[in-house]
Order: structure tokens, then sequence, then C-alpha cells
């Protein structure tokens, strides 16, 4: 049942604010500023032992984990980093005793998250799951987890559980943090942070028509390019593989720093740039990068939380702090692929050649 929306990607996009409520429901401790998460499975002496996480998952939700990734390291000071699961099974890995893994899966069914998590348990490893569907391989298999609860999810391309596994991941980091070196105000400053997500994600809904309007100018591109810096580069790598899933439109997304190493060579007035300035300690970085895509002629639709000079056009969004900004930045892009592929006539809820859950290799 689509609810009275045309497509359930529509539907889905849509039932974020809620969605986000649910993942908070119940979790928040303020007295003591952290969290609680039911079936972590891990104690507070085990979780000060904790040396490396290393986090696995594949597409939207490796995304996921390059955020929570983030979220861990600032947040916990635990070095954090995210990779794809189908390509650290096949690189014979070291596998170290003071590392925490975490498998990251909507389905909770996908093969190569699932081998991964079967190896790494063979090994001895501690395994926990940030998984959506209760009872699911993956989450069964995990010594603990987090469900990210964003109930559902029915269209091929990823859109409410990105945003709540990522939700997921920042109350882990703060758990984490909490236990480790995170203050008491800090953890304040994110739950206050984590609070105000769904009334923003409301708001942000909100700009759908002129996110509309504004993919009905892209709707014929050949390619395009999406950049963003350290919280912001997964979320282009996001927006570029949610425009690529359901538009068939190609997009690549870099680290708006690495353009002057090869791909700035690309940028000419046919090849649109979406670009993920927040308004952190690297605006200025960001806002120079617009500058050298404005200086060859490169079109630009910037997503900031103020106008930037150097866009042809800004979807302004909330701001929040800035760790969790991440989640909120993605949101208009989930829109902006939504209509740029439905003024193409794609086919939303099923796009070619792509199925819901991956189970084979
Ligand atoms: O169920 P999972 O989260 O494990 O699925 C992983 C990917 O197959 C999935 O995120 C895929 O990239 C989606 N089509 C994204 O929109």
């Amino acid at each position: 049942d689509m609810g009275g929306h045309d497509t359930f990607m529509h539907k889905e996009i849509s039932e974020q604010p809620d969605a986000v409520d649910r993942v908070l429901r119940g979790r928040i401790d303020d007295r003591f500023s952290t969290v609680h998460l039911g079936g972590l499975n891990l104690d507070p002496r085990e979780a000060r032992t904790i040396r490396r996480i290393k986090i696995l998952g594949c597409g939207t939700s490796y995304h996921a984990g390059l955020i929570g990734a983030g979220l861990i390291e600032s947040m916990a000071r635990i070095p954090a980093d995210a990779e794809p699961a189908s390509e650290f099974r096949y690189r014979n890995p070291v596998v170290d005793p003071d590392t925490l893994y975490i498998a990251v899966s909507q389905s909770g069914e996908t093969y190569d998250v699932l081998a991964a998590v079967q190896e790494l348990k063979r090994k001895g490893a501690r395994v926990l799951g940030v998984v959506n569907v209760v009872g699911s391989a993956i989450a069964r298999e995990a010594d603990g987890g987090v469900y990210v609860h964003a109930g559902p999810e029915v269209c091929v391309v990823s859109t409410k559980c990105f945003t709540n596994t990522v939700v997921a991941f920042a109350l882990l980091a703060l758990h984490l943090g909490r236990i480790r070196d995170l203050s008491v105000t800090d953890g304040k400053r994110i739950i206050e942070g984590l609070r105000r997500l769904p009334e923003q994600i409301s708001e942000i809904l909100k700009l759908e028509d002129e996110i509309k309007e504004l993919a009905a100018e892209y709707a014929g591109a050949q390619s395009m390019m999406f950049i963003g810096r350290v919280r912001g580069y997964p979320v282009a790598l996001e927006a570029s593989l949610k425009l690529k899933e359901i538009s068939y439109i190609h997009a690549e997304a870099y680290p708006a720093s690495e353009l002057k190493h090869g791909p700035l060579a690309l940028i000419e007035p046919a090849l649109p740039t979406v670009a993920i300035v927040p308004d952190d300690d690297l605006l200025e970085k960001n806002r120079a990068a617009l500058e050298e895509i404005k200086a060859r002629s490169g079109r630009i639709l910037a997503v900031a939380h103020q106008e930037q000079e150097k866009a042809d056009h800004t979807i302004v969004v909330p701001k929040n702090e800035d760790e969790l900004d991440p989640i909120l930045m993605g949101i208009p892009l989930q829109l902006f692929a939504y209509h740029t592929a439905l003024a193409m006539g794609r086919d939303i809820d099923k796009p070619r050649n792509l199925a819901k859950s991956v189970t084979v290799e």
C-alpha cells in the first residue's frame, strides 16, 4: 500500500521524520547524556578496550558506514573506517582481537556481508550488526547490535533506511563516546541535535517543489559530478549512487579536494556539479572548489546552510550540529534523484538490472 503516494520511493522518503523518531525512541538517557542500546551486548569495560572499528557493508549501507566511521572517530575517538564487505572478504584481512567489526545491512540478507560476518566469527572476532530487518540472517549471526527501526522498505533504492542507519551510528558513537572521552556537555549537544532531526527533515521535505523544478533542468544531463569534503564526501557518494540507480544518468563522486588532481579536466558547461557545502570548518575550502568549477564554466547546484554565491542554485537546508549535518544534507538529494528520474520517465521503484536484496555473490 502506497498510502496515497505514486511510488514506494516517494512514500519512504516522506516517512523519514517518523522513521528517525522511531530509531531514537526510548534510547536517550538525559541523566547521563548518553543512549541505551539494549541489544549491543558490549559491556563498558569491553567497550573501553576497543582499539579500532571496521565497518562492512555494500552499496548504500557501505555509504552509511562511511558516515558512521566518521561519527565514531569524532565522538568516541576510536580509529574507524568502512570498506565494502565484498572487497574485505577477498583480501585476506588481518583480523585483530582489539578490533570491533560492524556489519551494516538494511535487509540483513546481503550475501557478501553475511559471508564476511561468518568468516570473521570463525576467526574469533567480535561482530556487531546495524540492521533494519529484525531476525534476519546477519542480525542472527552477529554478537549483538543496533536495529535501525526504519520500518519496511519496498523500493529497490534505499532512502529511509540509509537515514536511519546513519542515525543508529550516531547513537552508537555517542554511546561509545560517553563511555570513553566525550564530555557530558558534548553528549548533551549531540542529544539536542538528534532531537531536532525529525522536525528539520520535515522542513527539508517542504522544499520538494523547488527541487522538482531544479530536477527538470538537470534531467537531460549525460553525466553529473558530486563533490563534498570529509563528512560531506559520503553524502556525495550516496547522492551519486541514488541518481545512477533510478535515472541511469552517469554520476561520479569525488572529494572536492581531489578535483585538481584529475577530474577538473572533465568540467565544462555540459557536466553539472552537485556540491555539499556545510557551514563548518571546511566552508572556505569548499567555496574555493566552487570557484574552480565556475572558472571552467561548470554549472553548480549546492546543498548548503546558506546561499552560495558561485552556485547557480543553492538548496538551503537547516543547520544541525556539525557531526549530524550529513544526515540532513542527503535528503534533498534523494528528492533530486527522484524527480530527475521521474522527469525521464523511469521505473522508480524497480530500476533495471537491480534487486532489492542481493543474496548471491
Ligand atoms: O540490504 P543491504 O543494506 O545489505 O543492501 C546493500 C545494497 O545492495 C543496497 O544498499 C543497494 O546499494 C541499494 N540498491 C541502494 O539504493
